[in-house]
């Protein structure tokens, strides 16, 4: 039984797959579960060298058990993550203890192994032993979602259970090592991030992603938590002289200390706190929306007409000031667009 994915895939890796990795070269199982743990957050080329002086320095479990701590840590640094660099040692010490010192050929020994989850795990049982279990790492999850055009974010615990599923399913019956190891170096090398090579790719015939036009809107994203959207009503003051009202803003808050337009909660000016007379609505112009990272304001400005009056405000600050002064001042974002859009359409009365 086999399938036309893991069929293209093996043909692909025959031709392209990597065949001379250090830990592909007579790879016993104390070599494949050392390289695995190394390969989990770190790239084939950085591992490398690392995995060449240990596997120097700790040929075996038992060398690498009766090591100290420090030692393994000291050829560990520079990999990242030490925790499992401590997890290797406390692994080595419980395959001497329970396993004769040899990487035990059974799915649940290896998964009670610390470091060692289930997707190290089945390429542990499959590259070494040549055990039909399928591997989800990051790349493998990527492939898939591509593949099926999965709609759902890959964190989501019953995608990621279908996606067991799916990667178990399509297990070919022959060459298992073989095709685990295509399933990684597809991801690595053709199955990109951010750029799918898949003119080259064997899978594009029947990737649903491919056929959707954007691969890389898959593996879907995680949904945002949507934002709450506030909103404001900005006053553009304009006297007869063409010079526009600003307000500096508390020093604490948003903004803070940066120059801004008078704003209340309403489109109504009720706000005689404000330094002017003979205030005049004029128009409203479109709305303004601004993101922050924790809500979204949505600003309605008004052009109003007014003339200054000589007034104390308490605790706050006012200017009035021609554009070109404005837009030296300090000013939020959509403050500086607004006077620029005004500058420009000579919206000025
Ligand atoms: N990443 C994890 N395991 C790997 C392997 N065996 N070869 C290449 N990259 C890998
Ligand atoms: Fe990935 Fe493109 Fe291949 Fe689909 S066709 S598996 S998106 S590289």
């Amino acid at each position: 039984m086999t399938n036309p994915f893991s069929e293209r895939l093996l043909a692909w890796y025959d031709q392209y797959g990597r065949k001379d990795l250090p830990w592909q070269i007579n790879a016993s199982p104390y070599h494949v579960w050392l390289s695995e743990v190394m390969l989990q957050q770190t790239q084939v080329a950085t591992v490398i060298p690392y995995y060449q002086r240990f596997t120097q320095r700790f040929p075996d479990i038992d060398s690498l058990a009766d090591a100290n701590i420090d030692d393994v840590l000291g050829l560990w640094a520079g990999l990242g993550y030490y925790a499992r660099g401590r997890n290797l040692h406390k692994a080595a010490i419980q395959m001497q203890q329970q396993h004769d010192a040899q990487v035990p050929e059974n799915f649940e020994a290896l998964l009670s192994l610390p470091g060692v989850g289930r997707s190290t795990a089945g390429a542990i049982m499959s590259l070494a032993f040549h055990q039909r279990f399928p591997i989800l790492d990051g790349n493998v999850k990527r492939v898939l979602a591509r593949y099926d055009a999965i709609p759902v974010w890959p964190g989501e615990k019953q995608a990621e259970t279908a996606m067991w599923q799916r990667a178990e399913a399509l297990l070919p019956t022959e060459r298992i090592a073989n095709y685990i190891q295509a399933q990684m170096d597809l991801g690595a090398t053709l199955c990109t991030r951010s750029r799918p090579a898949c003119q080259q790719c064997p899978l594009q015939t029947d990737c649903q992603a491919f056929a959707s036009g954007e691969p890389t809107l898959f593996p879907v994203r995680k949904a945002k938590k949507s934002q709450p959207t506030r909103k404001t009503n900005w006053f553009v003051c304009i006297d007869k002289n063409n010079n526009i009202l600003l307000e500096q803003r508390p020093h604490s808050g948003i903004w803070g200390g940066l120059w801004s337009f008078p704003e209340a909660e309403t489109s109504e000016i009720t706000d005689h706190s404000l330094p002017v007379k003979h205030i005049v609505f004029q128009s409203s112009l479109s709305e303004i929306k601004h993101v922050f990272s924790h809500f979204k304001l949505l600003i309605h400005p008004h052009l109003v007409t007014a003339e200054p009056i000589d007034m104390v405000a308490e605790n706050k600050l006012y200017i009035w000031v021609k554009i070109d002064q404005a837009l030296t001042m300090g000013l939020p974002a959509p403050v500086k667009q607004l006077i620029e859009f005004l500058s420009s359409t000579e919206r000025m009365l």
